[in-house]
């Protein structure tokens, strides 16, 4: 049994889809089982919480393999993004150690570190370290920004564009390599056990990266075309995004349309030296963003 976890957010639905192809029995930690869709009745389900450490003991019930994908970019009501993605891996891998797991694979992020400048950087560093001290055969993925078409970040750019100018915070310098969830799931599938580089992916850290350095400007005006609309950018001081949104997010709360912690995460560069070499190690050659978006 794998137990995943994330498996209703943008990399967990395209890998959700190849482990119930192959058949691979898989149980879903999740909040509400409504967001897994079609793939609802092909899984087992655990409801459970990253706030709420007792759900991971029933969830990890007979399972050899976790793959722990959630996390957060926003704070929550049951807790906060230090909480939600470090403390809790550290809780999960305890009680994985003490299910008698076999194999550990997380997701970090590209540049974790504990003096990074954003605070889910410095709760993913905590996170790995949780992952890589353990007992715990691991695996680490530290991926670039990872995108696929409607996921959270296209669709706030999609709403932006019906406005006449497309607002961008800071300089919209940061560089990324993004890199599409499904080239991420492929990399994952072949990092499983049974996959066709379970060896060499243990005790490993694959960084992977899509082909092209883009910058933020770049990527938005990538999506642009993707929605068949031209509109001006207009970049706005970080101060006066930082302060309105977090106005936004103390109005509106959880339900906010877009939260500082979130926009910071554009201003971060998320770069690997390594270009795709790693995805390649794991048999995937990474597509251009243009051409997943149909704009190639
Ligand atoms: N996307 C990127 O650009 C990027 C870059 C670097 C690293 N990563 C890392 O890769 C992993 C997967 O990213 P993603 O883009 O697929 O994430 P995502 O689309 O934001 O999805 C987050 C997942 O975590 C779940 N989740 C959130 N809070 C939870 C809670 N309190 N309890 C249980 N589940 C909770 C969500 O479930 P609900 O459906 O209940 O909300 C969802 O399934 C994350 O660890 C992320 O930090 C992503």
């Amino acid at each position: 049994m794998l137990l995943l976890t994330g498996a209703t957010g943008t990399i967990g639905l395209p890998l959700l889809r190849r482990l119930t192809a192959s058949g691979t029995p898989v149980r879903c930690l999740v909040r509400d089982p409504r967001r897994l869709g079609a793939e609802r009745v092909r899984v087992q389900i655990a409801l459970g919480d990253l706030g709420d450490p007792t759900s991971f003991r029933h969830a990890l019930r007979g399972v050899e393999t976790v793959v722990h994908l959630a996390a957060t970019i926003r704070d929550q009501p049951n807790g906060s993004i230090e909480e939600l993605a470090g403390v809790a891996t550290w809780r999960l891998v305890k009680a994985a150690e003490k299910a008698g797991v076999q194999r550990f694979l997380f997701f970090s992020t590209l540049g974790a570190s504990t003096r990074g400048p954003t605070r889910l950087i410095r709760a993913k560093a905590l996170a790995e370290r949780a992952v890589t001290a353990s007992s715990l055969v691991h695996t680490v993925f530290a991926p670039s920004l990872v995108y696929s078409p409607g996921d959270h970040f296209l669709r706030i750019l999609e709403r932006l564009s019906l406005l006449p100018v497309v607002p961008l915070s800071g300089t919209g310098h940061a560089a990324f390599q993004p890199i599409w969830a499904d080239d991420v799931a492929d990399c994952l599938i072949a990092a499983l056990p049974g996959g066709s580089r379970a060896g060499e992916a243990q005790r490993a850290r694959f960084e992977l990266a899509g082909p092209e350095v883009l910058t933020h400007e770049e990527i938005v005006r990538c999506a642009l075309r993707s929605f068949g609309r031209r509109r001006p950018i207009v970049k706005l001081p970080r101060a006066l995004v930082r302060r309105t949104l977090n106005t936004v997010e103390l109005l509106t709360g959880p339900a906010a349309f877009a939260t500082w912690d979130e926009a910071e995460l554009l201003d971060v560069p998320l770069i690997s030296g390594r270009g795709t070499a790693d995805a390649e190690r794991l048999g995937v050659n990474p597509k251009p963003m243009a051409a997943v978006l149909g704009v190639g």
